[in-house]
């Protein structure tokens, strides 16, 4: 689908639809919604004088036009309260519509930029919310589905602005919300995809494509060179599985001036069974998507890549399924950690920490600060914040402070949790350096005081997204399965890093 940005005045581009707007408690339209209805002579004022069209967050009338402007549909979003608008809500209003049009057999959307009059908001920032709600609310995932949808795809979203000044800012946005929305789309695919398509080796291939087409410099480790750096947490989840494990290392060089490297870690569990401590039958069927850490961190190496922030970044993924395989992992058995740390298995299924203990050592190893890991780790999470809010854990003030401005300011919400010290002593084992669960209590704290063990002094942040990386319904722009979600709060924070 493409996304364009044109001068022109809104009743007269040939679209299938058109959509204005009104706040809510707006009775006489002015700006483009004003232009339109006139056009219509004042069929849009008629409906909300009879209380019809109220303006409410998320109505969406749809007038028709019968020939009075070049489009079939005129579209009236309703933004809510004025006092209370934000660019995310531009986002999910725009998705929301977009849906509802595609419905309605639109193939192409005009709009005008919401939020950008009255809504004060900066052109710039609402051409790129716009953006992104089209592409990430319009998105699905069909790609084994032999017969063709109902409504075709929409093929055009264009963006209309009658100030031929405001057109570069409003390019520069659609053009940065394209770049996101899309690396965001890219993660969605990845993590939809079933665990048949979406093995280790096929991450590391598509690690491998992406790194081409956007100039990374890529590694990929196989099980013998986790061996040879004493991979033994990563090695022991792997060895229940036929299924070879990866470690994937994507750079990007943004500033050859500094030795600094920012370091983004993902837990990429292809397919989580629980192993021998395994799962219900409803509890493994979403268990595809154990792997949205890993996609969220390439996609946003990607998206990084593309907008050149002058900053390095480099990520660390790795890549296993969790399966109960004849060699699998046992209750009780002890492993060692590439930084040294012993570590008893009282539960396979807390597999997430095993790999990430690997992987963050591998990064420290690497020089690579600050850390942020981003991990589908506990059920607990979801537990307490639903699929609303991430949890954020770590042992940085300020670093977990800019990942919940990065996140603010993409939509995506993060709520801490206590890393209070007292919780530590559930991880103690008596025959190990530390265990791998904590038992039911404040699940998702131990689970980061676990991979706290494997950070060392680095600053390091640790987002949970158990709750919020695969839906069940769709809400505003995120759509049912997976979210993409973080992809753009790192893409922010490396964005805000670099300035
Ligand atoms: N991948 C799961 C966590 C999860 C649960 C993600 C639900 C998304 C939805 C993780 O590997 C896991 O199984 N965690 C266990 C940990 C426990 C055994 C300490 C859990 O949360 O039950
Ligand atoms: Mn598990
Ligand atoms: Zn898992």
């Amino acid at each position: 689908m493409e996304v364009k940005v044109i001068t022109a005045d809104i009743t007269s581009v040939k679209a299938d639809a058109i959509v204005v707007n009104l706040f809510e408690g707006v009775k006489h339209p002015g700006g483009a919604t004003g232009a339109v209805d006139k056009a219509l002579d004042g069929a849009i004022s008629k409906l909300t004088e009879q209380g019809e069209v109220k303006g409410k967050l998320g109505e969406i009338s749809i007038i028709h036009t019968l020939g009075k402007i070049p489009a079939r549909i005129a579209a009236v979003a309703g933004l809510g309260k004025q006092s209370e608008f934000t660019p995310d809500r531009i986002r999910s209003i725009t998705a929301e519509f977009c849906r509802h049009l595609r419905r309605l057999n639109c193939g192409t959307i005009a709009t005008i930029i919401h939020g950008a009059g009255v809504g004060g908001i900066q052109p710039e920032a609402a051409s790129q919310a716009i953006t992104e709600g089209s592409l990430l609310g319009l998105y699905r995932f069909q790609k084994h589905i032999t017969k063709k949808p109902e409504n075709q795809d929409i093929e055009g979203i264009i963006i209309v602005e009658r100030e031929v000044d405001k057109l570069p800012s409003l390019k520069q946005g659609c053009k940065k919300g394209k770049i996101i929305a899309e690396a965001t789309n890219w993660a969605r695919d990845l993590i939809n995809e079933p665990s048949n398509y979406m093995t280790p080796s096929d991450m590391a291939k598509v690690a491998e494509k992406l790194s081409k087409t956007h100039g990374l410099s890529l590694t990929i480790m196989d099980r013998e060179q986790m061996k040879k750096e004493g991979m033994g947490a990563l090695l022991g989840v792997a060895q229940g599985s036929l299924q070879p494990p990866k470690l994937i290392v994507l750079s990007y060089k943004g500033d050859k001036t500094s030795s600094n490297i920012l370091g983004f870690v993902g837990k990429g569990i292809t397919f989580d069974s629980g192993g021998l401590s395994i799962k219900t039958s409803d509890g493994m069927i979403e268990m595809k998507s154990d792997m949205a850490g890993a996609a969220s961190v390439i996609a946003a190496l990607g998206a990084i890549a593309q907008l050149k922030p002058k900053i390095n970044v480099t990520a660390v993924v790795p890549a296993t399924e969790n399966l109960p395989g004849g060699n699998a992992l046992k209750p009780g058995d002890i492993l060692k950690a590439m930084n040294g740390k012993t570590i008893e298995v009282v539960n396979t299924d807390a597999e997430g920490r095993l790999i990430l203990a690997d992987a963050l050592s591998y990064a420290v190893k690497q020089g690579l600060s600050p850390l942020v890991d981003l991990a589908t780790l506990t059920g607990a999470c979801r537990i307490a914040l639903g699929d609303t809010y991430s949890g954020i854990l770590g042992n940085s003030h300020e670093l977990i402070e800019r990942l919940i401005k990065a996140g603010a300011d993409a939509g995506e919400r993060l709520w801490q949790m206590p890393m209070h010290e007292d919780y530590k002593e559930l991880n103690k084992s008596e025959v190990a350096d530390i265990k791998n669960s904590g038992g039911r209590w404040a699940g998702t704290i131990t689970a980061a005081h676990f991979l706290a063990e494997f950070v060392g002094d680095t600053p390091w942040v640790h987002i949970d997204i158990a709750g919020t990386s695969f839906r069940d319904k769709e809400r505003g722009y995120l759509v049912k399965g997976a979210t993409g979600v973080g992809v753009r709060t790192l893409i922010n924070l490396a964005l805000a890093l670099a300035k």
